[in-house]
């Protein structure tokens, strides 16, 4: 395909990575997203299909999209989701298919996601510590999830698996020497993410993001780093611990925006097309996807949409807006 065919943004920007979320259900309750009672969930003929799923992505690969990411709410409620990667492993073009998971089903599902072709995965643990886990999702699962991870990590055609913690003050400071010891003992990659507001519960202020600055300087206190190079696009600094035993890496939105080099859109479960986590504007596809659009039509109205892609987002100025939706109703 020609460059000038690709998707581009109106600031420069090729997006080349989009995430889909399969299901704004989810099966935790994460304070940092979702509140306790739950969310009003969509009705079943509200999402996508799994076939209206794999013709939007079909459409953005033609448009050089090579990175696709499932997220929720959490995808492996959604029934058969296996199904789902082994069709999406089929379209020629993505180089690179991963899931976020809270990894609460992931010891059930993790030999056919390995089967259907899952890329990599990344789960997401806040607390090594039983009552802290459960303080932070609401879910007593810290046990069940550890063994998720550990039978996705038996397939060694899945890597990497990485382990998520959101980054909050007051709670954090307290796992890191923990999560340490886990990056250094095991081949799973640990990165903490900083708190965003996206939390249903709107408990996000700027004092409650634990910068990754700052939590660098703890780990570097009790154990020497050796910085990375970070690769393009990517979103995470990665540093080795200089000893040589495992990597820890920190992703930065709030403190560190890396929006000039962002190359994601998000697809929502009801199929509105997001160009920012923060955008207070989407685009519906579902309706021309129901509606008898071809690809031609789809991709016209993806590439409009795209190209109006927000510049960066706006968390650290003087009236900052929320989006409406929180991150179980965008995907992560
Ligand atoms: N801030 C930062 N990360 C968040 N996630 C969910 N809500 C937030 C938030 N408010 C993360 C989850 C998971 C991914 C889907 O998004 O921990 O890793
Ligand atoms: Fe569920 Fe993920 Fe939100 Fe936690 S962060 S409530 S696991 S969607």
């Amino acid at each position: 395909m020609g460059t000038d065919q690709l998707l581009h943004d109106g600031h420069g920007r090729r997006i080349a990575d989009l995430r889909v979320s399969v299901t704004d259900r989810c099966n935790f309750r994460c304070q940092y997203c979702m509140p306790a009672a739950g969310l009003p969930w969509l009705d079943r003929e509200e999402i996508l299909s799994f076939e209206e799923i794999e013709r939007v992505v079909r459409v953005f690969v033609e448009l050089g999209v090579e990175d696709v990411r499932l997220t929720g709410g959490e995808p492996l409620v959604r029934r058969d989701f296996p199904a789902l990667v082994a069709m999406l492993a089929e379209v020629d073009g993505i180089r690179d298919l991963s899931l976020t998971t809270n990894g609460y089903l992931l010891e059930r599902d993790a030999e056919a996601l390995a089967r259907a072709g899952i890329g990599r995965v990344n789960v997401s643990i806040d607390s090594l510590q039983r009552d802290r886990f459960f303080e932070l999702t609401r879910r007593d699962a810290l046990a069940r999830v550890l063994r998720g991870l550990e039978a996705i990590g038996a397939h060694p055609e899945v890597r990497p698996v990485k382990v998520n913690a959101v980054a909050i003050r007051g709670f954090t400071e307290a796992e890191v020497e923990r999560f340490c010891r886990f990056a250094r003992s095991t081949d799973f990659q640990v990165r903490f993410i900083e708190f965003m507001p996206l939390d249903a519960d709107r408990a996000w202020t700027p004092d409650s993001v634990l910068a990754g600055e700052e939590l660098r300087g703890m780990i570097e206190a009790i154990h020497p780093l050796e910085e990375l190079p970070r690769g393009p696009s990517s979103t995470a600094r990665v540093f080795r611990f200089a000893d040589g035993q495992g990597e820890i890496g920190f992703v930065n939105p709030v403190s560190e925006p890396f929006c000039a080099e962002c190359n994601r859109v998000r697809l929502t479960a009801e199929g509105r097309l997001r160009t920012c986590l923060f955008s207070v504007h989407e685009t519906d596809l579902r309706e021309p996807l129901r509606g008898g659009a071809d690809d031609a039509e789809l991709a016209a109205i993806i590439r409009e949409a795209v190209w109006r892609k927000e510049l960066k987002h706006r968390v650290n100025e003087p009236g900052f807006r929320r989006p409406a939706r929180s991150m179980s109703a965008i995907g992560g």
